[in-house]
């Protein structure tokens, strides 16, 4: 459960690269048994910020605590009670699942029997002891991504860093470690997640910051964010200037957008009142569906590409 004490602050957190400002003078908590949710475009600072906080990247300007050790001046300190599982495949290839995780365990003067004990057990908790002694190359994606997650765990940390732990997989290994991640949870790991998917986001999160251009412009909780930026429901119909009309009438706060041939009618408003519309209307090819925080994504960030 979450408590309101708070494990990473920030302060004016900047990150420059020459003259580039990839984060640009942040402010934030996460609180102790939190899972806080990174959101945001490429190119949007997450990695940056995550890096900041495992102390592999020095930060230009601010400030930034972890556990009240100080990033520029603690970083032994921090690297002992983070476990970061990196956006990228870095497992040794030239060593077996196991021994990846041996030699991790080696960096926090782990001795060889404690390593060998926890990286059984991590093995198990992750579903993947019976590859322990094959070669990374024999893993699959899903298999690998859950390797990365248990090599963080090595050193029994309180903070979890993990960059978008679950990009590329399919929706069962996906839920492999959803389920993983909520448990890590419950039992007390403060956990930071970046994710590009709004599912997976809504599904762990208790709160998301949602970063564009080196800034966070919008945190919350996932629900409250759809309700207070999108409301509870949205209209989506084929594009028709007479329908669109009536809509307009009906609904003179709406916002409309269109998405190829549809368009997205979004209200702010309750529970059924799309529904009360399309009954007075025999209306067809108009789906009703719940607002979800990739509609709060989209509006906030836009629908430009990134990269
Ligand atoms: N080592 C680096 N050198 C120069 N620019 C970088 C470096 N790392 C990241 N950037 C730039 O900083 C911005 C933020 O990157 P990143 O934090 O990786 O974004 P995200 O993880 O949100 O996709 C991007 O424009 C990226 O190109
Ligand atoms: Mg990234």
């Amino acid at each position: 459960m979450s408590s309101s004490e708070i494990l990473i602050k920030a302060r004016n957190l900047t990150k420059k690269f020459g003259s580039f400002t990839a984060v640009d003078h942040i402010n934030f908590e996460i609180y102790k048994g939190e899972c806080v949710g990174f959101l945001g475009p490429n190119g949007a600072g997450k990695t940056t910020t995550v890096r900041m906080i495992h102390c592999f990247w020095p930060l230009t300007e601010g400030e930034l605590y972890v556990a009240g050790f100080n990033v520029s001046t603690q970083a032994c300190e921090i690297k002992r009670i983070v476990g970061v599982a990196p956006q990228e495949d870095n497992l040794d290839p030239d060593f077996t699942v196991i021994k990846n995780l041996q030699v991790y365990a080696r960096y926090f003067d782990i001795p060889k029997a404690e390593a060998t004990k926890r990286a059984k057990e991590l093995l198990k908790f992750f579903q993947i002891k019976e590859k322990q002694d094959v070669l990374i190359s024999e893993l699959s994606t899903g298999m690998k991504r859950r390797l990365i997650l248990a090599r963080a765990l090595i050193n029994e940390p309180q903070i979890l860093l993990l960059d978008e732990p679950t990009t590329g997989l399919d929706p069962q290994a996906r839920h492999i470690v959803w389920d993983e991640v909520r448990s890590l949870r419950k039992r007390g790991v403060t956990i930071i997640l970046t994710t590009h998917y709004m599912e997976e986001a809504t599904a762990l999160c208790d709160r998301v910051l949602l970063m564009d251009n080196g800034k966070i412009i919008e945190q919350g909780n996932p629900s409250a964010l759809v309700k207070k930026h999108i409301g509870a429901e949205v209209l989506e119909i084929d594009n028709d200037e007479k329908l669109l009309q009536t809509l307009k009438a009906e609904f003179p706060a709406a916002r409309f957008e269109a998405f190829g041939d549809r368009i997205h009618v979004f209200t702010m408003q309750p529970h059924g009142v799309f529904e009360r519309f399309l009954e007075r209307n025999s209306l067809t090819h108009v789906t009703i569906r719940n607002a979800n925080l990739e509609d709060v994504f989209l509006k906030l960030t836009g629908r430009r590409l990134r990269d």
